[in-house]
């Protein structure tokens, strides 16, 4: 689906539709009625052979049938991917926010798949905090944006805010169609969030895991075709769509989830924030406030990565480790220590990345003996990064080790 929104650049929206023809894809255009002002939709009529869609309810046609009246829901279901080009600032804060007011914002709503957008716009609009915020959000959902470049604008402005090359747009489609069902046929076990260690029956110890990472690790790996267990510690997150989220709360529920779900798995994703330590008897009663000092005896809990490094079949295990020092160092030791096949590496402690926050700095230490850095990005695209180098790996480990 090709969405055509009202800016200036709208014209080379049909260079991109001819592109993405000429590649074979079967594409159908939905121009927002601001688009209409700038070029016509018979010109996509005749680049693809296909009816535009222009507006949501069909003007005076009482012979609606109920397939076309729910159209967006139709050709959502039917189309593999959704790009936008050019992507006004209008529309940006409309997908930002949900609005559902025409036929393009409401198709947004109803698509599942993947989505590329090619803002195009001013460069004041581009740099205003609202555009970049709404772009945040939509980058933090997982949907691609295609930078625009800078040069010279048709306001007389020059600046970032030009379209990008339609065929470098294009190739972004294609990159992303690749990976489309690249997962189908994994079993994608994910573990996510903190544990709950209690002390008594009101308390409890934890850690600032968000839960965040191994979520969108879950939803990308739906997204692209894998069955995915999403095995998570109490988070404040909605169930990432597509995924069987399985809730415990300490490490040892934690563990005997993961080896009662294990069966099938093709991939064992370790994201959660296991606690280290636990009381192994924990009181009945509520510890009351009446000695000026209190100390507490702790014991390991179970380390379910080791377990399973120990145990490990044919599965990829992919280890995190937070740490807040020496960052490769660390990684290397745990992917050795642990048997796995990846350790995702971030350093936490910052503010803007790590736990809470929707981006993170990481690194891949890899079986192979690669140690790969990644710049700061969101959540989504790094758990992308990562399960397309997951792939990648188990592709270069089942050749014999000569031939690598
Ligand atoms: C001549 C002209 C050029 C415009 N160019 C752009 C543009 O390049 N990018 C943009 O975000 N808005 C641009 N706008 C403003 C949009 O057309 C306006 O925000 C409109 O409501 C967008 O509607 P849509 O997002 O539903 O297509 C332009 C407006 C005019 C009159």
């Amino acid at each position: 689906m090709l969405g055509v929104a009202g800016g200036i650049a709208a014209y080379k929206a049909a260079e991109l539709c001819r592109a993405l023809v000429q590649r074979g894809y079967t594409v159908q255009v939905v121009m927002t009625k601001a688009a209409t002002e700038f070029i016509q939709p018979l010109t996509f009529a005749a680049l693809t052979g296909r009816k535009v869609v222009t507006s949501l309810f069909s003007s005076g046609n009482s012979e609606e049938t109920l397939s076309s009246a729910v159209e967006h829901i139709a050709i959502a279901q039917e189309h593999d991917l959704l790009v936008v080009a050019p992507a006004t600032a209008d529309i940006l804060a409309k997908f930002a926010h949900g609005l559902a007011d025409d036929f393009l914002s409401t198709l947004y709503l109803a698509f599942t798949g993947p989505v590329v957008l090619a803002p195009a716009m001013n460069t004041n609009m581009w740099r205003h905090a609202a555009t970049q915020a709404n772009l945040e959000a939509l980058r933090a959902r997982g949907h691609k944006i295609v930078e625009p470049e800078d040069g010279f604008l048709a306001c007389g402005m020059i600046g970032p805010g030009r379209l990008a090359d339609p065929e470098s747009i294009a190739d972004v489609v294609a990159e992303q169609l690749e990976h489309r069902h690249d997962l189908a046929g994994e079993t994608v076990l994910i573990t996510a969030g903190p544990t709950q260690e209690p002390l008594d029956p009101v308390r409890f110890i934890s850690n600032r895991s968000s839960g965040k990472m191994g979520y969108a690790l879950a939803e990308a790996a739906a997204e692209r075709g894998a069955r995915v267990i999403l095995i998570s510690g109490p988070v404040h997150l909605p169930a990432p769509r597509g995924a069987t989220v399985v809730p415990v709360k300490t490490a040892g529920e934690m563990r005997d989830a993961v080896f009662g779900n294990l069966r099938g798995a093709t991939m064992v994703i370790k994201a959660a924030a296991v606690a280290d330590f636990h009381l192994s008897t924990v009181p009945q009663q509520k510890i009351k406030k009446t000695a000026a000092r209190l100390s507490l005896e702790l014991d390991p809990t179970p380390d379910i990565l080791a377990e399973l490094g120990r145990d490990k079949k044919d599965w990829l295990l992919i280890g995190f480790a937070a740490e807040t020092e020496n960052l490769e160092r660390e990684a290397r030791r745990k992917l050795q220590t642990k048997n796995c096949d990846m350790i995702v590496a971030n350093l936490v402690g910052g503010d803007e990345s790590g736990f809470e926050s929707d981006h993170n700095e990481i690194a891949l230490a890899l079986k192979t003996g690669e140690f790969l850095r990644f710049p700061r990005a969101s959540k989504r695209e790094l758990a992308d990064e990562i399960l397309t180098q997951a792939l990648h790996l188990r592709h270069v480990l089942a050749e014999p080790a000569h031939e690598r």
